[in-house]
């Protein structure tokens, strides 16, 4: 099998560091089965390329991030509230002088010039080397890939590297290894399967929120009493109010914020804003958000509602990451976020994430905007998403912790759960060697929806011919919303009794071969909101959008009313809401969504059921309660 050629080199290896005092076997410290989705392996990597190979190290305390968390964000714990400042957290994460010491001297020892490393004091040694010195270093093979859809050029080394057993202690990944870090993808890819070519009206590659009612054009009405009773087929904010109770003046929004994140070519456009503020909040005609940072494309689509729920006295700020040419990853939105996660490159990859300036035409000349947000805002909504499996698991981890260390500076950090049930990204599902396929049998999770460390939102609907006050059900329109259970990450504490009794009660009929069934992994989403039938402007005409995409920033609007709330009266935000949503004390704040499954991967998927399901999570907010209740936590 393929292992042969890693186990020759292996031994030789292996008779090097015999003879060397610092001898330490090698241990394969990464390795992937399958390639990602639409990647193929074109030729060898030059020997002469240069490569910035960096070094991850392993942060100290992680292991207690969780606790740590909970101190901070559980409603009874006496630190409630009591969040982190940023160089509080960075400097209780910092890799250790040994972790640093170890990779530099490994480094060293193999013949690499201290002038060609740099070590940035927050996790990171960067190499400048050739692929044949990283070869020689990791004991693997790089080679170019590329997409087979989007002809994307990557270097890699496709199945795994290694490393001598004492600095992999120190380690948590080397890049460029292994790791696709594909772009992200906004969790609505639907109109491929629904209406071909839908996504060309938002005018921009990648685009595709609107599904055009069938049929032509919308018929939406004026008065209130009209929307009220269209509810079932047109969502308005007014709709959003009626659903969620949610009517609410901000006290204090020059003390508080609500980001936005998008990723370029995702975009608004201000004429659209406006169309759309005409008819459903004539008071905010004219109204944009506060571009934080980034590439300032032209505007989004998702503020539209965050904006009108919250009327034009809050702010919302608009995280845009990217832009045109090279698009973005998540990295790009922690370097944003954490100055320690981008210094001397951080996280970047630059065969992958966005790099600049850029220098392509049309690109964002300006600096990659380093930990440019100097506090990040109480509530971050995005609803972009990965595949867990189109990363690693130690990738995953790192990003995945990076939301833990937010919400212990008091971020409530909040991911659409994705739109394809229990399948994946484009309908895509798993195969027992790990690879993704349509026809994949495997359940299919989605990133970050898996990471314990963030609020991951599926998406509702008023059924056709229910009234707006009637129990909504799971979407089962256009879109499924994206549920279940993470193969990487472990369950945590606070969600043990509402997953277990779930399992409990109400045990899936699947085989354990097909999904997670262990019952000690990390379960999503965590709540929900209606995801179906928005009507936005869109292109100078109105369109209907569904999707979790529309129901992670309902959410974050209401959150970010709460905080306000709080804040008016001296109170610190909310910050990592899950203890606190999944204790007892907040059981009935929700509306239990009991109506619907999530289809995915040939089957029924989950059902909606009494109590916490991986289809809904806890439920709907019922923002009355919610408030209430968060009112009376210190
Ligand atoms: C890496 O080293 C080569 C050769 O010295 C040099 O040309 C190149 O600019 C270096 N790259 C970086 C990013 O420092
Ligand atoms: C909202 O943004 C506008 C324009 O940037 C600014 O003038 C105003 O002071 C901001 N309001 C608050 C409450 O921050
Ligand atoms: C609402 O939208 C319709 C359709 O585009 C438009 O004709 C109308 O002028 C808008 N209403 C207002 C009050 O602007
Ligand atoms: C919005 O932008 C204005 C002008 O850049 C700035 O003064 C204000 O603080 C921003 N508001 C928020 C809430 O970020
Ligand atoms: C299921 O989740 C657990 C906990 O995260 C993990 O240890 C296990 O490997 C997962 N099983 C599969 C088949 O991915
Ligand atoms: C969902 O409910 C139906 C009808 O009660 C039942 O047949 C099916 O087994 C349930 N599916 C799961 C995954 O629990």
């Amino acid at each position: 099998m393929k292992l042969t050629r890693g186990f020759a080199l292996l031994s030789l290896v292996l008779a090097a560091y015999a003879s060397s005092p610092l001898a330490s076997s090698l241990v394969r410290h990464e390795s992937r089965s399958e390639l990602p989705t639409g990647w193929q392996q074109v030729h060898r990597a030059s020997a002469d390329l240069f490569l910035p190979l960096r070094v991850g190290l392993k942060q100290p305390n992680l292991l207690e991030l969780e606790s740590l968390l909970l101190d901070v964000s559980h409603p009874e714990s006496p630190n409630y509230g009591q969040h982190w400042e940023p160089e509080r957290v960075a400097s209780h994460f910092r890799p250790s002088k040994q972790a640093v010491d170890t990779v530099r001297q490994w480094l060293q020892d193999e013949g690499i010039a201290t002038s060609r490393l740099r070590y940035d004091p927050n996790g990171w040694v960067v190499a400048n080397v050739t692929v044949k010195e990283a070869e020689s270093l990791l004991k693997t093979e790089y080679n170019i890939y590329e997409h087979a859809e989007t002809s994307t050029k990557h270097v890699a080394c496709g199945k795994g590297y290694y490393l001598p057993q004492h600095v992999s202690e120190h380690v948590d990944f080397v890049t460029p290894t292994i790791h696709f870090d594909v772009k992200v993808k906004r969790e609505n890819e639907f109109e491929k399967r629904t209406v071909p070519g839908a996504g060309k009206h938002i005018g921009q590659p990648g685009a595709g929120a609107v599904v055009p009612k069938p049929g032509g054009t919308i018929k939406y009405v004026y008065n209130i009493i009209d929307e009220l009773q269209n509810c079932d087929k047109t969502i308005t904010p007014n709709c959003l109010r009626a659903l969620y109770k949610f009517l609410y003046e901000p006290l204090v929004p020059q003390k508080n914020d609500y980001a936005i994140v998008e990723y370029t070519p995702q975009a608004y456009l201000a004429d659209d804003m406006d169309l759309f503020f005409r008819n459903f909040s004539k008071s905010q005609v004219g109204q944009r958000p506060n571009l934080s940072f980034g590439f300032n494309g032209e505007s989004n689509l998702d503020l539209q509602y965050a904006m009108a729920l919250l009327g034009k006295r809050q702010n919302i700020t608009l995280y845009q990451v990217g832009d045109l040419p090279q698009g973005a990853s998540f990295n790009n939105l922690l370097n944003g976020l954490d100055a320690s996660y981008c210094t001397f490159e951080g996280g970047n990859d630059p065969l992958q994430d966005g790099i600049y300036p850029d220098p392509l035409d049309g690109g964002f000349k300006g600096p990659e905007d380093c930990g440019k947000v100097k506090k990040p805002a109480n509530v971050i909504s995005t609803s972009y998403g990965y595949n867990e499996a189109d990363l690693t698991p130690a990738y995953t981890a790192r990003q995945c912790a990076e939301y833990g260390k937010l919400g212990l500076m008091g971020v409530t950090v909040l991911y659409s759960s994705g739109d394809f049930g229990v399948a994946g990204n484009s309908n895509l599902c798993l195969n027992p060697d790990g690879s993704q396929t349509l026809d994949g049998k495997l359940f299919n999770p989605s990133f970050p929806g898996g990471c314990p460390f963030i609020t991951s939102i599926g998406a509702t609907q008023v059924l056709p011919g229910k009234k707006v006050t009637d129990p909504e059900s799971a979407c089962m329109s256009v879109i499924f919303s994206g549920g279940g259970f993470s193969n990487y990450f472990a369950m945590p504490d606070y969600q043990k009794s509402a997953v277990t009794n779930y399992l409990t009660k109400f045990p899936p009929p699947y085989s354990a071969n097909i999904w997670n069934s262990t019952g000690k992994s990390r379960a999503f989403p965590d709540i929900s909101a209606n995801g179906a039938n928005y009507i936005i402007g869109i292109n100078g005409d109105f369109g209907l959008v569904f999707g979790t995409s529309a129901s992670s920033p309902v959410m974050g609007a209401i959150l970010t009313a709460i905080n306000d709330a709080r804040i008016a009266i001296g109170k610190k935000p909310i910050g990592f809401i899950n203890p606190t949503i999944y204790s007892s004390s907040f059981k009935d704040a929700f509306n239990d969504i009991t109506i619907g499954s999530n289809p995915g991967c040939g089957t029924n998927g989950f059902n909606a059921t009494e109590g916490w399901d991986p289809v809904t999570g806890l439920g709907t907010p019922n923002f009355p309660k919610l408030l209430a209740k968060w009112l009376l936590l210190p």
